[in-house]
């Protein structure tokens, strides 16, 4: 393979790359587990697994064996025809959500537009056009489509790309009068919530409000959607993160970390939903890729119950470990997927910094650090990740 160092490829990347990313000066050109090299050798230790798709690490072994097969096999077919790999997927995401009925998309928002385009065929179906609007919660994250962008309940978010979609309104999270008076100023169709705010700070909902809101749609016919893009696949310790909070909702969407690294999407509906999506109602090219669910049954297969249980108690030794370090206020979120709420005064992007200079990748959201390590990590990566922390968080 044709070498290049870091400094051509960021040149390069600048020179012709829309620059819509806050990229950090690191060029990484393989991986493998929770390690990743540069052009020049420099080792990281990542604890970002590509903002929470590559779960199983980079480039597992039985992951790298089934696309590479399925791509020397067959690369595409359109959904015109069928393909083993993706009525595998479908048969194991059924299996695994207690859901019926599996559309692939190939990202988190085209997941999520699937999702509200599901919900408001069911409403038209049974209650004629018009009981369309999708409640969210304030500081959601949902997508960068335009609807999933409208849907996204973060006003920053709100600018320059008008006219919005119709047919969205915001609620804050755990609050259940504001969710019963929004649905009753409004002809609402459907609740659409992350279980664990990722984007928008690392915040878990309260198991109240989940059970309270779920309770309160059913008896409105108000459908709940769980977008579990991020919280999906293990990531916070159980299948879904639903499983947790006792809910079993209409829908949910499922991306990152499902494809292993791979661009992959799915929908995934309960009869009631599903029932109204017949011919035609929806599509996409390369939704349902081979290659891409070739390597998603790898992923699906690995999530084992005892896979899930070691992944609950790495979670918990790596959260006491976080919350003795110096300068931690709180340490939020769900299984592996981890905020650190900082003192005042100390930036979670200097920190982010710092880390990166001493080996380790780390993510922001919002002002909290944020840590979505592959789902594989060994008590020896726990430890040496908290050790480059606890040096970064000493020298403020
Ligand atoms: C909860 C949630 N939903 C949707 C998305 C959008 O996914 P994608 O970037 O794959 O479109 C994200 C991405 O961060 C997310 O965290």
């Amino acid at each position: 393979m044709e070498t290049i160092d870091s400094k051509t490829i960021m040149e390069l990347d600048e020179k012709y790359v829309l620059p819509t990313y806050g990229r950090n000066p690191v060029a990484l050109v393989r991986g493998k587990g929770l390690r990743a090299w540069d052009a020049e050798g420099k080792e990281y230790l990542d604890f970002t697994s590509g903002i929470g798709v590559n779960g199983l690490g980079y480039c597992p072994d039985g992951w790298v064996e089934a696309v590479s097969r399925q791509a020397a096999t067959l690369q595409h077919t359109s959904n015109l025809y069928y393909t083993r790999p993706c009525a595998q997927l479908a048969q194991k995401l059924c299996q695994r959500t207690g859901l019926d009925k599996v559309f692939f998309a190939n990202s988190g928002a085209e997941a999520n537009e699937g999702l509200i385009k599901a919900a408001r065929k069911y409403s038209a179906d049974k209650y004629g056009e018009g009981r369309s609007t999708v409640v969210t919660l304030v500081n959601s994250f949902h997508g960068r489509t335009l609807a999933t962008l409208t849907a996204t309940g973060q006003e920053v978010f709100h600018h320059y790309f008008g006219p919005f979609n119709d047919g969205f309104v915001y609620v804050p999270a755990n609050d259940l009068e504001a969710l019963k008076k929004a649905c009753e100023e409004h002809p609402v169709c459907a609740l659409l919530m992350e279980m664990v705010q990722g984007e928008g700070g690392v915040t878990a909902l309260e198991k109240g409000f989940v059970k309270e809101a779920a309770a309160y749609c059913a008896e409105k016919d108000i459908l709940v959607l769980a977008d579990e893009v991020q919280t999906g696949i293990g990531r916070t310790g159980t299948f879904l993160a639903c499983e947790q909070y006792g809910l079993v909702p209409d829908g949910i969407s499922l991306a990152k970390c499902l494809g292993g690294g791979l661009p992959l999407g799915a929908v995934v509906l309960g009869e009631k939903m599903a029932k109204g999506m017949g011919k035609g109602t929806h599509g996409s090219t390369f939704g349902g890729n081979p290659v891409a669910c070739a390597g998603a049954n790898v992923v699906v297969d690995a999530i084992s119950e005892e896979f899930l249980a070691q992944v609950r108690r790495k979670a918990e030794i790596l959260r006491a470990k976080l919350s003795a370090l110096p300068h931690v206020k709180q340490v939020s979120g769900l299984g592996l997927m981890i905020g650190l709420e900082l003192e005042e005064g100390i930036q979670a992007a200097d920190v982010l910094a710092k880390c990166q200079e001493k080996g380790l990748l780390v993510l922001t959201a919002k002002t909290r650090l944020r840590l979505l390590p592959g789902l594989i990590l060994t008590e020896a990566e726990i430890d040496e990740a908290a050790g480059i922390l606890e040096d970064v968080l000493k020298s403020f």
